[in-house]
């Protein structure tokens, strides 16, 4: 079986090898930092061990997975990688930097692949001899636990490339959906506007955090609302993508951050991690009850859904991903209780479109602009499906 690089060893780097290793590959761990090192082979072993003591896998599998793989701090040993997944920093110079040594180690036929989240493959491949080679695989965190990897072609990459690394992780048990490379791809593209709209409301005064969270749980069927899954995340790493992404779209309206989120920040209430962020964590607080009008709560979902369906629909209207493929990336990464694009056929297009027409006739802004695409299929009586 293929040998598997994998550059950096934080909560990343470590989950990819340990799903490598699971797959039945040998894996080779390089970080500059040998604590890190260090703290990752504890990492999994951590993880092993719970998976053992819940009958996941066996005391010897476990033993043999771990024994699969080499951490070290010489990139050399990538030697004889078939593919190299890089997890460092998020910080293009330093991904460029670590591409080119890489490449001076292993043969022609080796994919580089990056688990960036937010930065362009296309210019990753610009660095090297042979760009044809760069892949974008974007995991997500927890990576044995999250079953969906987002693959990014850069502009320079081969087909053959794509369809190796697809066909390689798929392997791992691992659903794989393809994306353009563009500012966060599928996932973080998609769900901005559950937090962005969900701020938008908030900051009105149209409805406070519990009675949002409450509309989209109970009404909608997501898992957790956006409030509390911002805290869950982190309010840090939450706006720090929003700002990326806003900024990696030149700044369009639509992705627009929230001084609300920005002051959290400020304060360093970062959420759970933290003890405060839109909710109290200390001990003895307690959880404000939601205000559960129907009424209420129904507008709010509308307003949220249509501004998420918007998005999925100019994310296939600018073929950054089929169909199913986008679908499928909100299912299973971020467990959506539907695709959006079948949600809105739920809904009826023509709906949708009234909805996100009402917004912009409101506040005559941009962010509330219809897809092309979803007024054309309300013209032409279509649907997704
Ligand atoms: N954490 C997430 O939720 C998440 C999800 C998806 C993608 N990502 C992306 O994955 C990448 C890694 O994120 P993370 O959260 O695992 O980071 P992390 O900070 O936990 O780990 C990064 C590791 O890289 C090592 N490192 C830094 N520069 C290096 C170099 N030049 N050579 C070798 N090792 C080096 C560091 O010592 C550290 O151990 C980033 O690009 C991030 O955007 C993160």
């Amino acid at each position: 079986m293929d040998t598997i690089g994998i550059l950096g060893a934080g909560a990343m780097g470590s989950g990819i090898a340990q799903v490598a290793a699971a797959a039945g590959h040998e894996v080779v761990v390089c970080d500059n930092l040998t604590i890190a090192l260090s703290k990752a082979g504890k990492g999994i072993q951590a993880s092993l061990k719970t998976g053992v003591e819940k009958g996941k896998i066996t005391d010897s599998d476990a033993y043999s997975l771990f024994s699969r793989i080499r951490f070290t701090d010489h990139m050399s040993e990538f030697r004889n990688c078939s593919i190299i997944i890089e997890a460092i920093l998020e910080d293009i110079e330093q991904k460029q930097i670590a591409f080119k040594s890489m490449e001076a180690i292993v043969d022609e036929r080796t994919i580089l692949a990056s688990n960036t989240s937010s930065l362009s493959i296309s210019a990753m491949g610009a660095q090297l001899k042979h760009p044809e080679r760069i892949l974008g695989v974007h995991f997500f965190n927890p990576a044995p636990i999250m079953r969906l990897v987002e693959i990014i072609p850069g502009l320079q990459t081969n087909p053959e490339v794509v369809e190796r690394g697809k066909k390689l992780i798929d392997g791992w048990g691992k659903t794989t959906v393809v994306a353009k490379d563009t500012p966060g791809f599928i996932v973080n593209r998609v769900a901005r506007p559950y937090y962005g709209e969900a701020l938008r409301i908030f900051d009105e005064g149209i409805a406070d955090e519990a009675t949002i969270d409450w509309a989209m749980r109970d009404l909608c069927g997501f898992r957790m609302g956006p409030f509390e899954l911002m805290d869950f995340i982190g309010h840090d790493i939450n706006y720090a993508v929003t700002e990326v992404v806003f900024s990696n779209f030149f700044y369009d309206p639509r992705y627009k951050p929230s001084f609300t989120q920005k002051r959290l920040v400020d304060a360093h209430f970062f959420g759970r991690k933290s003890g405060r962020g839109f909710y109290d964590y200390r001990e003895g607080a307690v959880k404000p009850e939601p205000n559960r009008d129907e009424a209420l709560g129904r507008e709010v979902a509308s307003r949220i859904l249509a501004m998420l369906i918007n998005e999925a629909a100019d994310t296939l209207y600018l073929r950054v991903a089929s169909r199913d493929d986008i679908d499928l990336a909100m299912t299973q990464g971020v467990n959506y209780p539907k695709g959006l694009l079948a949600w809105a056929d739920e809904i009826g297009i023509e709906k949708v479109v009234e909805k996100l027409d009402s917004l912009y006739v409101e506040y005559l802004e941009d962010r509330y602009r219809c897809s092309p695409l979803l007024r054309k299929m309300v013209r032409e009586n279509k649907t997704f499906y």
